[in-house]
């Protein structure tokens, strides 16, 4: 059900109001969410993520400037990470993309790269973008590497971008990938 892409290794499905503990327990998860700035989690709630997931899962729209995806293991269709595409452009054929493998057992094995390639494909088609932007920490080395793996190319470095809630502040690091550029 739902499901709008499959890769090699992953399929990736609209979120349903049943993911909303699995999503409360990955966006708490320090260790997960380290990689992202928030070394004690984000400390949401299942209240607040209904009232969220909800609002998005109601809405008709199509084309709504923003929506969130699950990604399943292929083998057994367990939840395994999430994905979501922002400011979502159709005059200017672009967007934005954000993606967490969040079972940590299943990092680093190739399962991210089929993530992004397999979503890529999907958006570049189904919206008939020419561009994808992307962000990262500048200290996420693995997130970069990975970017840069897939030909995204660096636009610009705002350095102390974002102060983490210990105080630490990041550079982000802002990326595109053309169409044109794209060999998968
Ligand atoms: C970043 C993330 C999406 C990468 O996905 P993954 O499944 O762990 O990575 P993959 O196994 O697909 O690896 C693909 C590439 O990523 C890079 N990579 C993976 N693990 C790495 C590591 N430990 N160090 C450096 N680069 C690494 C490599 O370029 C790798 O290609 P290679 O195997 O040919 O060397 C995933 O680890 C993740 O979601 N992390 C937590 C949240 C996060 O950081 N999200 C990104 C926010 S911007």
């Amino acid at each position: 059900m739902g499901i709008i892409a499959t890769g090699k290794l992953i399929k990736i499905r609209d979120i349903t109001i049943e993911d909303v503990p699995q999503f409360v327990s990955w966006w708490n998860n320090g260790e997960l969410m380290a990689d992202v700035g928030f070394k004690k989690g984000l400390g949401v709630t299942e209240d607040k993520l209904l009232k969220d997931f909800s609002k998005e899962i109601s809405d008709p729209n199509p084309y709504r400037e923003s929506r969130r995806y699950v990604v399943l293991d292929i083998k057994d269709e367990r939840p395994i990470g999430e994905l979501a595409y922002g400011q979502l452009d159709l005059a200017q054929k672009k967007c934005g993309i954000g993606i967490k493998i969040c079972e940590l057992s299943y990092q680093g094995k190739g399962y991210g790269q089929d993530t992004l390639i397999t979503f890529m494909n999907y958006l570049y088609n189904h919206f008939g973008l020419q561009k994808i932007e992307i962000d990262t920490l500048a200290d996420n080395l693995r997130a970069l590497s990975l970017y840069k793996k897939i030909g995204f190319k660096q636009t610009k470095i705002e350095r102390d971008y974002w102060t983490d809630p210990e105080g630490i502040s990041h550079d982000l690091i802002f990326m595109e990938l053309y169409k044109k550029d794209w060999k998968y």
